[in-house]
């Protein structure tokens, strides 16, 4: 067995020398869009470098420190940033969409977010932007929203260019001019025409997702909230590890075919923060082992917003600093005697194997109990385990504890907006 993973190892890695590439343009069909890692062969913002296996296998190992390092700052803030796998630092989200807009198509891979409502795209014209995604004189179905449209008030700081609404708003730490306009926009085979998004004509910073971003979140002008019509409210999506051969995953709109085998727990709203997706966590547990931890620090509380969300942006879990430091405490006791170091913002990290098998988020109705590929992160040469969590930010408003793509990873995770419900299964993500 063994033997068969190592030679299933080397022709993977082989292939990939050989530039072998997977058919990146499986037509998409119904309501599923493919999601890809970042670092996908089919995903045009990975590294252009094509190596050896030997010299891939190389430069990772030199390489491994700057990308701990690297992966470790994500904690320090809210970041769109992605896991970067192996030699590459990029400025880009985890997991890309391809988007067909305008008439005729033109097709843009955009970053995947259930944590913002809108979406925006660099159009053509745009200063600061690092590409033009999207053309918008070639399509003929593209439309300006005038400043009277009743969308124009739906967006954050509204403004008004001559007779054509205008909206800015921050993305980490990039701030974006957009105009408010509309066109087809199509999801795997579904036209959805009149789509109302932002258009970009101005940024600054390096934040800005390359070919834009799809919100699906359920606010106002969400994807969600725009074709109620034909999804529901409901989606569901798997995201594939970053170490996948496969690299991608799908986002699965609407209520038709989705899976029946899923564990529910209900999915609660905070007027404070709208757009995200709260659940009710409970308690965690390190093995089967129950860690005390204060129920203050998983309370709901709609006036502050605190609570805990469940976010495709974030890449590592962050918990509120008492439950981290319990759960952490209790991961260092499973562990013994072994020598704790750490690693930027991973305080538990070890050089010996790890005796901790799962982790289980308990979520009311509902257990999440996570094997190692969710809550470990490993250096390329295996030397070197981190805890893939940290604490949340204490210096904010009020403190979320954010369940992040890395502990989703190789799950399906269902959206039912109007049923209240988050629903979760393993699934492997090809
Ligand atoms: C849309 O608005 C922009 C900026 O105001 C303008 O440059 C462009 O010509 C307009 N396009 C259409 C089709 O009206
Ligand atoms: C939006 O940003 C643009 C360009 O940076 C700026 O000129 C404009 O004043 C801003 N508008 C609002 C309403 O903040
Ligand atoms: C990759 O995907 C293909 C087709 O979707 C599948 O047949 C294959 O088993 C997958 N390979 C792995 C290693 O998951
Ligand atoms: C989750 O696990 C706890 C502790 O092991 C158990 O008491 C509880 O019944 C489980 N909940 C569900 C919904 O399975």
């Amino acid at each position: 067995m063994g033997k068969l993973l190592y030679s299933l190892a080397i022709l993977f890695f082989s292939s990939v020398a050989l530039g072998f590439t997977p058919n990146c343009n499986i037509p998409e069909q119904g309501s599923t869009l493919q999601v890809i890692h970042v670092n996908s062969p089919c995903s045009p913002f990975r590294s252009k470098t094509q190596l050896s296996w030997e010299d891939s296998v190389l430069q990772m190992q030199s390489e491994d420190r700057e990308r701990l390092i690297y992966l470790s700052s994500l904690v320090a803030g809210r970041s769109v940033a992605p896991v970067a796998s192996g030699r590459q630092v990029t400025q880009n989200p985890t997991y890309i969409l391809r988007v067909k807009i305008g008439t005729p198509p033109q097709i843009l891979l955009m970053a995947m977010d259930t944590s913002s409502d809108a979406a925006w795209v660099p159009c053509s014209g745009c200063a600061g932007c690092a590409t033009t995604a999207f053309y918008t004189a070639k399509s003929t179905s593209f439309k300006n929203l005038s400043c009277g449209a009743v969308q124009c008030k739906q967006v954050p700081n509204p403004s008004c260019e001559g007779t054509t609404c205008g909206f800015n708003l921050t993305y980490g730490s990039s701030s974006i001019a957009a105009g408010l306009v509309q066109d087809t926009i199509r999801l795997a085979a579904d036209p959805v025409p009149g789509y109302t998004f932002g258009c970009i004509r101005k940024a600054t910073g390096n934040s800005i997702p390359a070919q834009g971003l799809l919100g699906l979140g359920r606010g106002p002008l969400s994807l969600l909230s725009q074709t109620q019509y034909l999804y529901k409210s409901t989606f569901s999506y798997c995201l594939p590890s970053y170490k996948s051969p496969n690299f991608s995953g799908s986002l699965r709109l609407g209520p038709n075919s989705q899976p029946f085998r899923l564990k529910y727990t209900q999915l609660l709203e905070n007027p404070r923060r709208s757009s995200l997706y709260y659940v009710n966590l409970v308690g965690i547990k390190v093995g089967r082992g129950l860690v005390k931890i204060p129920p203050t620090a998983f309370a709901h509380d709609p006036n502050t917003g605190s609570g805990t969300v469940i976010d495709s942006g974030t890449v590592f879990t962050r918990l509120v600093e008492p439950a981290y430091i319990a759960v952490r405490d209790a991961f260092r006791r499973r562990m013994g005697k072994a020598i704790v170091s750490s690693l930027g913002g991973f305080d538990t990290c070890y050089t010996v194997p790890i005796t901790v098998p799962t982790i289980t988020f308990m979520f009311s109705g509902l257990n999440m109990t996570l094997p190692q590929d969710n809550f470990l992160i490993r250096s390329a040469v295996g030397t070197t385990s981190c805890l893939a969590m940290a604490a949340a930010p204490v210096n904010v408003n009020s403190v979320l504890n954010v369940i992040a793509n890395f502990q989703q990873q190789n799950h399906r995770i269902l959206i039912d907006v109007p049923n209240s419900k988050l629903g979760v299964a393993r699934e492997t993500c090809t």
